[in-house]
């Protein structure tokens, strides 16, 4: 399908860029750490580097174009879309991201964006996203975003982390979670609620296992996952002391993650 031309000012910046870019400032109140680990994240990032290939299972081989990403960050789920469509918007909040995924991939086409707040111009047939939904603070109003930027019948493929990740460490220690779990249910209910029709979705589990789980948290913090919180040294020990009783086996002490993929058409 032939993609809008590129006159308009249809994507993101690269058209008009003092116009989409006053009129899309991205938030400066992100709480994560993504922007200041970027140049670790891709060391510290297995699981997101295994998920983004499970999610790739379900990509067409021709992506119609224009296509968008949002939350790209490096390029781990990017590249497996820049050999299948013409034109690519890939987008992250964190200009460090930015930058490291341009170096990768300069096929597409990046730009720093907020994912919550994409153009409303009806203008993407596809718009893909890995590891990133569950980080967005309203995601109701982040997917009914979208579905303004995608034409009548466009899809979506993403894949983000549910309710069950990391649950041995919040379970110890529930005032550290990063934002509210959901679980698959409550996920394609707000999808639905915001237009998206799913027409297929799978979860599924992985488990890590380290020598300490001090090493697990310090992997979540080299990539960049993690919201600072006033969580006072003591508490912590305590909490991954009854981590580690809870849950150590003779390969060492397990995490789990679990990552929702769904594809949903817009009505
Ligand atoms: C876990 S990383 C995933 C990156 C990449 N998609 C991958 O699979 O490796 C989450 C990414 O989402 C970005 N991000 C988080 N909140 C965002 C938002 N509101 N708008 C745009 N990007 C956001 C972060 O900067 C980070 O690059």
């Amino acid at each position: 399908m032939a993609g809008p031309s590129n006159d308009g000012p249809v994507f993101f910046p690269c058209h008009a860029p003092t116009a989409l870019a006053q009129s899309r400032p991205v938030t400066s109140t992100l709480s994560h750490q993504f922007d200041r680990r970027a140049a670790h994240y891709d060391a510290h990032a297995p699981v997101q580097r295994e998920m983004a290939a499970w999610l790739a299972e379900w990509l067409p081989p021709k992506i119609d174009s224009p296509a968008l990403e949002l939350g790209a960050g490096t390029g781990l789920f990017t590249r497996q879309l820049v050999g299948r469509t013409e034109k690519l918007v890939a987008t992250d909040a964190s200009p460090r991201m930015i930058e490291i995924g341009k170096a990768n991939l300069p096929q597409a086409e990046w730009f720093v964006a907020d994912a919550s707040n994409p153009p409303a111009n009806q203008a993407y047939r596809w718009i893909f996203s890995s590891s990133l939904v569950q980080w967005l603070p309203d995601p109701l109003a982040a997917f009914r975003a979208w579905h303004q930027s995608c034409a009548p019948g466009a899809r979506m493929l993403g894949g983000w982390f549910v309710r069950g990740t990391m649950r041995e460490f919040f379970d110890v220690c529930p005032e550290a979670a990063p934002f509210v779990w959901r679980d698959a249910r409550e996920w394609t209910d707000v999808l639905r609620a915001a237009g998206w029709h799913p027409v297929r979705e799978e979860q599924v589990e992985v488990r890590r296992f380290h020598t300490e789980t001090s090493s697990m948290l310090r992997e979540v913090h080299n990539a960049g996952a993690v919201v600072p919180r006033r969580l006072s040294a003591a508490r912590l020990r305590s909490a991954l002391r009854d981590y580690d009783r809870g849950h150590r086996a003779d390969r060492g002490v397990p995490s789990t993650f679990v990552f929702l993929r769904v594809e949903a058409v817009r009505s």
